[in-house]
């Protein structure tokens, strides 16, 4: 088997380091990079050594898969120069803070004998897939509109995250993953309109779409002690309605234990049937990652979390906060 190396040993390091050790490659994991190693920090990666210098792992041709789960404004450059190196790139959301340096990614990719996934792991949860097969299998008939909720408390882990110049700021960041959502069941976004009832509250965003289609997304970062991290989505289609709702401690969390403190069900009301279901536990991470491996090891694509998607996600993320800052819709360019 050949290596991975994991870049960055904060959150999401652990994260994937877990990932990758559920999808059973814990002892491939030969290299945590980070800028200050604190040897064992990444538990999961048991055999890992901490090394601070990119170059070792673009020099390895033992490494093939690397993770890369660094802060926002080093994905650029981290994965560019990977791909150069060839490996196989599974990296963290959102993939750049622009969109100009977000193609500058995927050009790399194409350019690349590697390949690129971006990790969108709301799409590896069992919940989301079964709505999004469900809506392919055509009972819901034509979506007219879908609805996607992100509440968290604020993240404490790192500083970073809480400056907007670094992260994007909660539209960017952390509703990424309710745009590519609604991206994905509505196709072309065309406008957004953004609200905000104030700088660190609750967001709601209506995204209009090329077909007809209205996606509306509603964020808080800021929720109250004691509110577990909560996902939502309901799509509402001409034969029928789904959702699914997620709540736990933490997402990550709840995929390291597989245990479900909080709501994990789905359920699809239309004119075939009524089913409910609730799911026992989940492993969204692990899952993405087994994905990515065996995409990865046979050609490289990832229809499942193609890269223009979650270019597409960004921009409508960059929409929704220059709509907050001048008060009004904005429309998405095409380019
Ligand atoms: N998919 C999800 O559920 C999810 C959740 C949280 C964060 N994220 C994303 O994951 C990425 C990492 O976030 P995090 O919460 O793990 O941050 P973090 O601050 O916890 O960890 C970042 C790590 O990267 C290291 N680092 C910084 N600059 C580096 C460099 N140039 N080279 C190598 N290592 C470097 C830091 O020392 C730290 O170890 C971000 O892009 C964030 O948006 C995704």
């Amino acid at each position: 088997m050949a290596s991975i190396a994991i870049i960055g040993q904060g959150y999401m390091g652990n994260a994937h380091a877990a990932a990758w050790a559920s999808a059973g490659q814990a002892d491939a994991i030969k290299y945590i990079c980070t800028p200050r190693p604190k040897e064992g920090s990444v538990p999961a990666a048991k055999n890992a050594k901490y090394i601070t210098d990119l170059d070792v792992i673009l020099k390895d041709a033992d490494v093939k898969y690397v993770s890369v789960c660094t802060p926002t404004p080093t994905h650029k450059d981290i994965t560019v120069a990977l791909l150069a190196a060839s490996k196989h790139v599974l990296l963290e959301k959102p993939i750049a803070l622009t969109v100009a340096d977000a193609k500058i990614v995927a050009d790399a990719a194409a350019k690349s004998s590697g390949s690129l996934m971006i990790a969108q792991v709301v799409r590896f949860f069992l919940g989301y897939q079964k709505l999004r097969e469900v809506s392919e299998s055509g009972e819901l008939g034509k979506l007219l509109s879908v609805h996607a909720r992100r509440f968290s408390p604020k993240p404490t882990w790192a500083t970073w995250l809480g400056d907007e110049s670094q992260s994007g700021g909660m539209l960017v960041d952390f509703s990424i993953h309710d745009f590519d959502q609604i991206n994905m069941y509505l196709g072309k976004p065309v406008e957004v309109f953004a609200a905000q009832t104030s700088a660190s509250g609750p967001a709601e965003i209506t995204v209009k779409y090329e077909g007809g289609g209205v996606g509306q997304v509603q964020s808080f970062m800021n929720a109250a002690e004691g509110v577990p991290f909560t996902s939502t989505i309901d799509l509402l289609g001409t034969s029928g309605i789904a959702h699914y709702e997620f709540s736990a401690i933490s997402a990550t969390e709840e995929s390291s234990s597989g245990n479900n403190a909080g709501v994990n069900s789905w359920h699809v009301f239309s004119s075939k049937g009524n089913t409910v279901e609730q799911i026992a536990s989940d492993d969204p991470y692990g899952r993405q990652v087994k994905y990515f491996f065996d995409q990865a090891s046979s050609g490289g694509k990832y229809d499942l979390s193609p890269t223009p998607s979650a270019i597409a996600a960004l921009q409508v993320c960059l929409a929704a906060k220059a709509s907050l800052k001048e008060g009004r819709p904005v429309a998405i360019s095409a380019n």
